[in-house]
């Protein structure tokens, strides 16, 4: 099988940190939870937040033990300095103003950071930082149920906090947290192929680069192929410099997917009709056999119910007889799954009229599909915002 990934950027390759699993096992929300927001180095707002949770509402001293013992004592030296830094600046004026003890060790600590602040670098104008994503499995959810050891899984991510680095693929975006979890929330969908390859393409060559580092640091094989580049390489996970503008039809038919995804790439107006042309090529490479889902092939409950029946049809029959349309398009002929925020509607519903120009059915399948929430203290993390579209190509 192979997954097509396009604006691949930061978020991808996931895989997990064995240390930081093993700290993270013995310890419950919401504790877990100012543990996990710590390492994904969340806005010190959102730590101080969780950190009153954790407390009843102050910044107790067993809070502050924890926060000592387990976050900061355990970062990783220089590269989360300036993060630690601006972290304790706030916690400690926060308790300070709530009128109780600060304990020694974040006063010896934020004393020490602001003396050493000089060779940070960040200082020096480099802006990329290492977050670890917890994804943390929910009590309800079936694998979770079944298996101890998939509780939680740490991604460590190099990312910039510069937004706009590597054409904006350096950063983490809400959309590709969303198809993290959705990926999570149904293994069924990407799991069961005898033959599974992953395909991380993007147009920007630096956010490949970044890519690559994480790819390296989830310890997942990669191998760089470029326009001229070879692709038989044994490896499961390849990185693909794909550029929409000029990636060739013969190319992009020569990948034939089952699966392709994508987060957050529908945003610039000038690239949606080269988008939409890449994602149509790889659409209409209709296969011979059928693509076989477990699981999620048509489901019992909606199988001769694909019509609606009149024309009074409400518009929640219409969303769902769109999703099972696209249920069924899912089990013979490969699909994508976008993940976007729909930052402009003007932009958005152009990507709408190109899409349905090019053949394409494009269904938002947010509410049709159930998507555990695995960042419950992400608080930066509006996932109401990001919708999830389910297209396929119409041969009709
Ligand atoms: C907003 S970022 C999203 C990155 C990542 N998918 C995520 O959700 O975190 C958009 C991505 O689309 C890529 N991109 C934008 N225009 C492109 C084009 N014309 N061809 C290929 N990739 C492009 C950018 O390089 C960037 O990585």
């Amino acid at each position: 099988m192979v997954k097509a990934e396009i604006g691949a950027g930061a978020g991808a390759g996931a895989g997990a940190d064995a240390d930081a699993v093993a700290v993270a096992d013995a310890i419950h929300p919401p504790w877990l939870h100012l543990l996990s927001a710590f390492l994904a180095m969340e806005p010190s707002d959102s730590l101080i937040s969780i950190s009153r949770d954790c407390g009843g509402g102050a910044i107790t001293e067993s809070v502050q033990n924890f926060i000592w013992d387990q976050c900061i004592s355990r970062a990783d030296g220089k590269a989360s300095a300036p993060y630690v830094r601006s972290f304790l600046k706030k916690v400690i004026l926060e308790i300070e103003s709530a009128g109780a003890v600060v304990a020694d060790e974040l006063y010896e600590q934020f004393a020490f950071n602001m003396t050493s602040s000089k060779g940070d670098d960040l200082a020096k104008g480099d802006s990329r930082i290492i977050r670890k994503i917890s994804f943390l499995y929910p009590s309800d959810h079936v694998e979770a149920q079944v298996c101890q050891s998939l509780r939680k899984l740490i991604v460590p991510l190099q990312c910039s906090l510069n937004m706009l680095e590597g054409d904006t693929g350096c950063s983490i975006w809400p959309s590709s947290l969303f198809l993290s979890e959705f990926i999570l929330s149904c293994p069924e969908l990407f799991s069961m192929k005898s033959c599974f390859e992953v395909l991380l393409t993007d147009g920007d060559l630096s956010t490949l680069a970044n890519l690559k580092v994480n790819l390296e640091l989830n310890c997942m094989s990669t191998r760089f192929c470029s326009s001229e580049g070879i692709l038989e390489d044994p490896n499961k996970v390849k990185c693909l410099h794909l550029p929409w503008e000029s990636a060739l039809e013969s190319d992009l038919r020569d990948l034939m997917p089952d699966i392709v995804l994508g987060a957050d790439v529908i945003y610039d107006p000038e690239c949606i009709p080269h988008l939409v042309r890449v994602i149509a090529t790889l659409l209409t490479t209709k296969k011979s056999t059928s693509i076989r889902r477990d699981g999620f092939g048509v489901p019992n409950d909606i199988s001769g119910n694909t019509q609606v029946k009149n024309s009074n049809a409400s518009s929640t029959d219409i969303v769902n007889k769109r999703y099972e349309e696209f249920l069924l398009a899912s089990t013979t002929q490969p699909v994508a799954y976008i993940a976007s925020v729909v930052r402009n509607i003007d932009t958005f519903n152009y990507f709408l009229k190109v899409a349905l120009e090019a053949n394409l059915r494009v269904v938002d399948i947010t509410q049709n599909v159930k998507i555990f929430d695995f960042l419950p203290y992400m608080r930066s993390y509006q996932r109401s915002s990001v919708r999830l579209l389910g297209i396929y190509h119409s041969f009709h």
